[in-house]
Protein backbone atom coordinates (compact mmCIF):
# COMPACT_ATOMS: atom_id res chain seq x y z
CA UNK A 1 0.00 0.00 0.00
CA UNK A 2 1.38 3.30 -1.13
CA UNK A 3 1.70 5.66 1.76
CA UNK A 4 -0.66 8.18 -0.28
CA UNK A 5 -3.35 4.99 0.31
CA UNK A 6 -2.94 5.27 4.03
CA UNK A 7 -2.57 8.91 5.02
CA UNK A 8 -4.97 9.32 8.08
CA UNK A 9 -6.14 12.69 9.53
CA UNK A 10 -8.77 13.62 11.82
CA UNK A 11 -9.71 17.31 11.45
CA UNK A 12 -11.08 19.18 14.33
CA UNK A 13 -12.28 23.04 14.17
CA UNK A 14 -12.31 26.26 15.96
CA UNK A 15 -15.15 26.62 17.71
CA UNK A 16 -15.10 30.62 16.38
CA UNK A 17 -13.38 32.24 13.77
CA UNK A 18 -10.47 34.43 15.39
CA UNK A 19 -9.46 37.54 14.88
CA UNK A 20 -5.92 38.63 14.58
CA UNK A 21 -4.50 38.96 18.46
CA UNK A 22 -2.61 42.45 18.31
CA UNK A 23 0.29 42.20 21.04
CA UNK A 24 0.71 44.53 23.66
CA UNK A 25 3.62 47.67 22.73
CA UNK A 26 6.86 46.69 24.52
CA UNK A 27 8.13 48.34 27.73
CA UNK A 28 10.71 50.59 26.23
CA UNK A 29 13.30 49.45 28.45
CA UNK A 30 15.73 48.94 25.83
CA UNK A 31 15.45 52.36 24.53
CA UNK A 32 16.06 53.28 28.30
CA UNK A 33 18.84 51.13 28.77
CA UNK A 34 20.69 52.09 25.75
CA UNK A 35 19.03 55.59 24.34
CA UNK A 36 16.82 57.04 21.43
CA UNK A 37 19.50 58.14 18.55
CA UNK A 38 19.15 61.11 16.48
CA UNK A 39 16.61 60.15 12.99
CA UNK A 40 19.43 59.95 10.26
CA UNK A 41 18.95 62.50 7.47
CA UNK A 42 17.34 60.98 4.70
CA UNK A 43 18.12 62.65 1.28
CA UNK A 44 19.12 61.55 -2.03
CA UNK A 45 22.29 62.88 -3.44
CA UNK A 46 25.34 61.94 -5.36
CA UNK A 47 27.04 60.13 -2.16
CA UNK A 48 24.30 58.05 -1.19
CA UNK A 49 23.59 57.33 -4.83
CA UNK A 50 27.11 56.06 -5.29
CA UNK A 51 27.85 54.66 -1.97
CA UNK A 52 24.12 52.10 -2.87
CA UNK A 53 24.66 51.77 -6.23
CA UNK A 54 26.12 47.78 -5.21
CA UNK A 55 23.08 47.36 -3.60
CA UNK A 56 20.44 48.69 -6.61
CA UNK A 57 22.85 46.41 -9.20
CA UNK A 58 21.29 42.99 -7.16
CA UNK A 59 17.40 44.38 -7.25
CA UNK A 60 17.55 45.91 -10.60
CA UNK A 61 15.72 43.58 -12.30
CA UNK A 62 12.55 43.74 -9.82
CA UNK A 63 12.62 47.25 -8.57
CA UNK A 64 12.68 50.06 -11.05
CA UNK A 65 14.92 52.78 -11.15
CA UNK A 66 12.29 54.93 -10.53
CA UNK A 67 11.73 54.26 -6.97
CA UNK A 68 15.69 53.34 -5.89
CA UNK A 69 15.94 57.82 -4.62
CA UNK A 70 13.19 56.85 -1.96
CA UNK A 71 14.52 53.45 -0.86
CA UNK A 72 18.54 54.54 -1.27
CA UNK A 73 18.50 56.92 1.68
CA UNK A 74 16.93 54.62 4.05
CA UNK A 75 19.23 51.83 3.00
CA UNK A 76 22.25 53.55 3.78
CA UNK A 77 20.64 54.76 7.04
CA UNK A 78 19.95 51.56 8.30
CA UNK A 79 23.11 49.92 7.51
CA UNK A 80 25.06 52.68 9.19
CA UNK A 81 22.56 52.10 12.26
CA UNK A 82 23.43 48.67 12.60
CA UNK A 83 26.64 48.90 13.12
CA UNK A 84 26.60 51.52 15.68
CA UNK A 85 23.71 49.64 17.40
CA UNK A 86 25.49 46.13 16.62
CA UNK A 87 22.42 45.23 15.27
CA UNK A 88 21.54 42.17 12.69
CA UNK A 89 17.96 41.99 10.65
CA UNK A 90 17.02 38.60 10.12
CA UNK A 91 14.92 38.64 6.78
CA UNK A 92 12.27 36.04 6.20
CA UNK A 93 12.00 34.95 2.28
CA UNK A 94 8.49 37.42 1.75
CA UNK A 95 10.32 40.39 2.82
CA UNK A 96 10.43 42.79 0.00
CA UNK A 97 13.49 42.86 -2.43
CA UNK A 98 14.71 46.17 -0.93
CA UNK A 99 14.72 44.39 2.87
CA UNK A 100 15.81 41.04 1.41
CA UNK A 101 18.60 41.82 -0.69
CA UNK A 102 19.99 45.54 0.60
CA UNK A 103 19.39 45.52 4.13
CA UNK A 104 19.59 42.09 5.88
CA UNK A 105 22.13 40.35 7.04
CA UNK A 106 20.51 36.44 6.84
CA UNK A 107 17.67 35.54 4.66
CA UNK A 108 16.10 32.53 4.57
CA UNK A 109 12.55 30.14 5.92
CA UNK A 110 11.21 30.21 9.22
CA UNK A 111 13.44 27.27 10.23
CA UNK A 112 16.42 29.02 8.87
CA UNK A 113 15.46 32.36 10.66
CA UNK A 114 15.31 30.10 14.05
CA UNK A 115 18.76 28.66 13.49
CA UNK A 116 20.36 31.69 12.76
CA UNK A 117 19.10 33.54 15.89
CA UNK A 118 20.63 30.86 18.01
CA UNK A 119 23.84 31.78 16.29
CA UNK A 120 24.01 35.84 16.35
CA UNK A 121 26.65 37.36 18.33
CA UNK A 122 24.95 40.93 17.96
CA UNK A 123 23.46 42.51 20.89
CA UNK A 124 20.14 43.22 18.87
CA UNK A 125 17.74 41.46 16.58
CA UNK A 126 15.17 43.18 14.31
CA UNK A 127 13.05 41.05 12.90
CA UNK A 128 12.13 41.20 9.13
CA UNK A 129 9.14 38.83 9.23
CA UNK A 130 5.80 38.27 11.11
CA UNK A 131 5.46 38.37 15.41
CA UNK A 132 5.77 35.21 15.79
CA UNK A 133 8.88 34.70 14.08
CA UNK A 134 10.28 37.66 16.21
CA UNK A 135 8.75 36.06 19.19
CA UNK A 136 10.81 32.42 18.39
CA UNK A 137 14.25 34.66 17.86
CA UNK A 138 13.55 36.18 21.53
CA UNK A 139 12.51 32.44 22.83
CA UNK A 140 15.87 31.98 21.35
CA UNK A 141 17.70 34.87 22.87
CA UNK A 142 15.99 35.77 25.83
CA UNK A 143 18.52 38.20 26.92
CA UNK A 144 18.96 39.78 23.76
CA UNK A 145 16.60 42.99 22.24
CA UNK A 146 14.33 41.36 19.74
CA UNK A 147 12.46 44.12 17.63
CA UNK A 148 9.53 44.09 15.75
CA UNK A 149 9.23 46.97 13.61
CA UNK A 150 4.90 46.90 13.37
CA UNK A 151 3.35 45.05 15.93
CA UNK A 152 0.44 44.62 13.68
CA UNK A 153 2.68 41.86 11.37
CA UNK A 154 0.89 38.91 12.91
CA UNK A 155 -0.37 35.52 11.32
CA UNK A 156 -3.78 34.14 10.38
CA UNK A 157 -2.60 30.72 11.01
CA UNK A 158 -0.82 31.80 14.61
CA UNK A 159 -4.52 34.05 15.22
CA UNK A 160 -6.49 30.43 14.50
CA UNK A 161 -5.47 28.67 18.00
CA UNK A 162 -4.79 29.76 21.69
CA UNK A 163 -3.08 27.94 24.61
CA UNK A 164 -6.38 27.16 25.73
CA UNK A 165 -7.39 25.86 22.57
CA UNK A 166 -4.55 23.02 23.03
CA UNK A 167 -5.04 22.24 26.56
CA UNK A 168 -8.71 20.90 25.93
CA UNK A 169 -6.91 18.82 23.00
CA UNK A 170 -4.41 17.30 25.17
CA UNK A 171 -7.37 16.31 27.66
CA UNK A 172 -9.02 15.00 24.56
CA UNK A 173 -6.13 12.65 23.50
CA UNK A 174 -4.25 11.97 26.43
CA UNK A 175 -0.74 11.05 26.27
CA UNK A 176 -0.68 11.75 21.97
CA UNK A 177 2.17 14.48 21.69
CA UNK A 178 1.41 17.75 20.23
CA UNK A 179 3.55 19.12 17.19
CA UNK A 180 2.77 22.62 16.75
CA UNK A 181 4.03 24.53 13.16
CA UNK A 182 6.24 27.71 14.41
CA UNK A 183 3.28 29.95 13.11
CA UNK A 184 1.51 29.97 16.48
CA UNK A 185 1.88 32.18 19.56
CA UNK A 186 4.22 31.45 22.11
CA UNK A 187 1.58 30.57 24.28
CA UNK A 188 0.35 27.41 22.51
CA UNK A 189 3.89 26.52 21.99
CA UNK A 190 4.41 26.43 25.61
CA UNK A 191 1.43 23.70 25.93
CA UNK A 192 3.42 22.16 22.95
CA UNK A 193 5.86 18.73 23.13
CA UNK A 194 7.67 19.99 20.15
CA UNK A 195 7.43 22.81 17.09
CA UNK A 196 8.32 22.30 13.56
CA UNK A 197 8.18 24.21 10.11
CA UNK A 198 7.34 22.97 6.54
CA UNK A 199 11.29 21.90 6.13
CA UNK A 200 10.92 19.85 8.94
CA UNK A 201 7.32 18.51 9.43
CA UNK A 202 7.16 15.23 8.64
CA UNK A 203 10.98 14.20 10.52
CA UNK A 204 9.13 16.00 13.68
CA UNK A 205 5.93 13.97 13.62
CA UNK A 206 8.14 10.87 12.35
CA UNK A 207 10.66 11.69 16.04
CA UNK A 208 8.57 10.31 18.41
CA UNK A 209 7.95 6.97 16.96
CA UNK A 210 4.45 6.90 18.39
CA UNK A 211 1.36 5.70 16.00
CA UNK A 212 -0.89 9.26 16.05
CA UNK A 213 0.13 12.72 16.60
CA UNK A 214 -1.59 16.27 17.18
CA UNK A 215 -0.37 18.42 14.52
CA UNK A 216 -1.36 22.12 14.92
CA UNK A 217 -2.84 24.56 13.74
CA UNK A 218 -2.61 24.25 10.11
CA UNK A 219 -5.21 21.96 8.03
CA UNK A 220 -3.49 21.69 4.97
CA UNK A 221 0.13 21.65 6.40
CA UNK A 222 -1.59 18.52 7.92
CA UNK A 223 -2.92 16.99 5.35
CA UNK A 224 0.33 17.22 3.29
CA UNK A 225 2.05 15.92 6.44
CA UNK A 226 -0.27 12.86 7.00
CA UNK A 227 0.11 11.93 2.79
CA UNK A 228 3.53 11.68 3.54
CA UNK A 229 3.66 9.65 7.02
CA UNK A 230 2.79 6.37 7.60
CA UNK A 231 1.59 8.62 11.47
CA UNK A 232 -2.12 9.12 12.31
CA UNK A 233 -2.61 13.10 12.18
CA UNK A 234 -5.05 14.56 14.42
CA UNK A 235 -5.50 18.00 12.89
CA UNK A 236 -6.52 21.60 13.88
CA UNK A 237 -8.81 23.71 10.70
CA UNK A 238 -6.36 26.63 10.99
CA UNK A 239 -5.65 28.05 7.40
CA UNK A 240 -3.50 30.58 5.95
CA UNK A 241 -5.34 33.13 4.71
CA UNK A 242 -2.60 34.16 1.93
CA UNK A 243 -2.27 30.52 0.64
CA UNK A 244 -5.98 29.25 0.92
CA UNK A 245 -6.88 31.82 -2.08
CA UNK A 246 -5.32 29.79 -4.71
CA UNK A 247 -7.17 27.25 -6.62
CA UNK A 248 -5.91 24.29 -8.35
CA UNK A 249 -8.34 25.81 -11.74
CA UNK A 250 -5.68 28.49 -12.08
CA UNK A 251 -2.85 26.49 -11.97
CA UNK A 252 -5.10 24.30 -14.12
CA UNK A 253 -5.48 26.86 -17.13
CA UNK A 254 -1.87 28.37 -16.49
CA UNK A 255 -0.59 25.01 -17.41
CA UNK A 256 -2.99 24.52 -20.56
CA UNK A 257 -1.31 27.34 -21.79
CA UNK A 258 2.10 26.20 -21.62
CA UNK A 259 2.47 22.48 -20.36
CA UNK A 260 6.13 23.17 -20.06
CA UNK A 261 5.63 25.51 -17.17
CA UNK A 262 6.92 24.12 -13.73
CA UNK A 263 4.35 24.58 -10.75
CA UNK A 264 5.91 24.93 -7.18
CA UNK A 265 4.03 25.37 -4.48
CA UNK A 266 3.85 25.71 -0.67
CA UNK A 267 2.27 22.77 1.81
CA UNK A 268 -0.04 25.68 3.19
CA UNK A 269 -1.83 25.51 -0.09
CA UNK A 270 -5.11 23.12 -0.27
CA UNK A 271 -4.62 19.78 -1.08
CA UNK A 272 -6.05 20.12 -4.58
CA UNK A 273 -3.86 22.92 -5.48
CA UNK A 274 -0.94 20.78 -4.35
CA UNK A 275 -2.13 17.92 -6.61
CA UNK A 276 -1.52 20.49 -9.51
CA UNK A 277 2.10 20.81 -8.38
CA UNK A 278 5.63 19.35 -9.42
CA UNK A 279 7.39 20.60 -6.26
CA UNK A 280 6.10 21.04 -2.95
CA UNK A 281 8.38 22.34 -0.08
CA UNK A 282 9.14 25.11 2.06
CA UNK A 283 9.67 28.77 0.89
CA UNK A 284 13.52 27.77 0.81
CA UNK A 285 13.06 24.45 -0.86
CA UNK A 286 11.68 26.20 -3.51
CA UNK A 287 13.94 28.99 -3.90
CA UNK A 288 16.54 26.15 -3.59
CA UNK A 289 14.65 23.96 -6.77
CA UNK A 290 14.41 26.69 -8.69
CA UNK A 291 18.46 27.15 -8.58
CA UNK A 292 19.42 24.04 -9.06
CA UNK A 293 16.71 22.94 -11.55
CA UNK A 294 16.43 26.47 -13.49
CA UNK A 295 13.20 26.05 -15.12
CA UNK A 296 12.27 27.99 -18.21
CA UNK A 297 9.12 29.37 -16.69
CA UNK A 298 7.81 28.30 -13.18
CA UNK A 299 5.53 29.44 -11.10
CA UNK A 300 6.27 30.15 -7.39
CA UNK A 301 2.60 29.27 -5.59
CA UNK A 302 3.30 31.53 -2.81
CA UNK A 303 3.51 34.95 -1.67
CA UNK A 304 4.37 37.43 -3.82
CA UNK A 305 7.75 38.52 -2.84
CA UNK A 306 9.40 35.04 -3.51
CA UNK A 307 9.31 35.77 -7.24
CA UNK A 308 11.40 38.90 -6.60
CA UNK A 309 13.49 37.74 -4.64
CA UNK A 310 14.43 34.22 -6.43
CA UNK A 311 14.36 36.38 -9.71
CA UNK A 312 17.11 38.52 -8.62
CA UNK A 313 19.41 35.00 -7.96
CA UNK A 314 18.00 33.36 -11.57
CA UNK A 315 18.05 36.49 -13.93
CA UNK A 316 17.49 33.04 -16.73
CA UNK A 317 14.05 31.69 -15.23
CA UNK A 318 10.85 33.36 -16.27
CA UNK A 319 8.75 33.77 -12.86
CA UNK A 320 4.62 33.64 -14.27
CA UNK A 321 3.19 35.87 -11.25
CA UNK A 322 -0.40 34.76 -9.78
CA UNK A 323 0.69 35.58 -6.27
CA UNK A 324 -0.88 36.76 -3.60
CA UNK A 325 0.13 39.34 -0.72
CA UNK A 326 0.71 38.58 2.94
CA UNK A 327 -0.67 41.77 4.18
CA UNK A 328 0.99 41.23 7.81
CA UNK A 329 4.55 40.84 5.98
CA UNK A 330 4.36 43.74 4.27
CA UNK A 331 3.61 45.77 7.33
CA UNK A 332 7.66 46.13 7.49
CA UNK A 333 8.86 48.43 5.63
CA UNK A 334 12.37 50.40 5.08
CA UNK A 335 10.70 53.03 7.42
CA UNK A 336 9.79 51.43 10.23
CA UNK A 337 12.77 49.34 10.39
CA UNK A 338 14.78 52.19 10.89
CA UNK A 339 12.56 54.02 13.07
CA UNK A 340 12.92 50.47 14.72
CA UNK A 341 16.60 50.81 15.29
CA UNK A 342 16.46 54.43 15.64
CA UNK A 343 13.46 54.47 18.83
CA UNK A 344 14.39 50.31 20.00
CA UNK A 345 10.62 49.78 19.08
CA UNK A 346 8.93 47.33 19.66
CA UNK A 347 10.50 45.36 21.80
CA UNK A 348 9.49 41.40 21.84
CA UNK A 349 8.65 40.44 25.72
CA UNK A 350 7.41 37.31 26.73
CA UNK A 351 6.48 36.02 30.30
CA UNK A 352 8.81 34.01 31.52
CA UNK A 353 6.53 31.52 32.70
CA UNK A 354 5.60 31.43 28.89
CA UNK A 355 8.53 31.77 27.57
CA UNK A 356 10.45 29.14 29.60
CA UNK A 357 7.57 26.43 28.39
CA UNK A 358 7.73 27.55 24.48
CA UNK A 359 11.56 27.38 24.95
CA UNK A 360 12.01 23.88 25.29
CA UNK A 361 9.32 23.35 22.53
CA UNK A 362 11.48 25.43 19.57
CA UNK A 363 14.95 23.93 21.12
CA UNK A 364 13.78 20.42 20.50
CA UNK A 365 13.33 21.14 17.26
CA UNK A 366 16.48 23.19 16.24
CA UNK A 367 18.55 20.93 17.97
CA UNK A 368 17.00 18.14 15.58
CA UNK A 369 19.70 16.83 13.30
CA UNK A 370 18.89 18.13 9.70
P1 LIG B 1 8.45 28.86 5.54
O1 LIG B 1 8.83 28.23 6.81
O2 LIG B 1 8.32 27.90 4.40
O3 LIG B 1 9.35 30.01 5.22
O4 LIG B 1 6.95 29.45 5.68
C1 LIG B 1 6.60 30.45 6.57
C2 LIG B 1 5.30 31.03 6.23
O5 LIG B 1 4.76 31.80 6.99
C3 LIG B 1 4.68 30.65 4.99
O6 LIG B 1 3.47 31.30 4.83
FE1 LIG C 1 0.95 33.69 8.16
FE2 LIG C 1 0.16 33.03 5.73
FE3 LIG C 1 1.36 35.37 6.11
FE4 LIG C 1 2.77 33.07 6.26
S1 LIG C 1 1.77 33.94 4.47
S2 LIG C 1 2.85 34.80 7.69
S3 LIG C 1 1.23 31.71 7.17
S4 LIG C 1 -0.65 34.73 6.96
Amino acid sequence: MSLQARAEIEVLGPPVARTAIVPPPGSGAAARRLGVLPMPKLEWNAEVERSTAHLYEKIKAVVPPVEWPFFAPYVKAINELKQKRNAVILAHNYQTPEIYNCVADFVGDSLQLAREATKTKAEIIVQGGVHFMAETSKLLNPDKIVLIPDLLAGCSLAASITGADVRLLRERFPGVPVVTYVNTSAEVKAESDICCTSSNAVQVVESFGTDRVIFLPDEYLARWVAKNTKVKIIAWKGHCEVHERFTADELHKLREGDPSLQILAHPECPPDVLEEADFTGSTSAMSNWVKRHQPKRVVLVTECSMADNVQTENPNVEFVRPCNLCPYMKRITLPKILDSLVYLREEVEIDPAIAARARRAVERMVQLKN
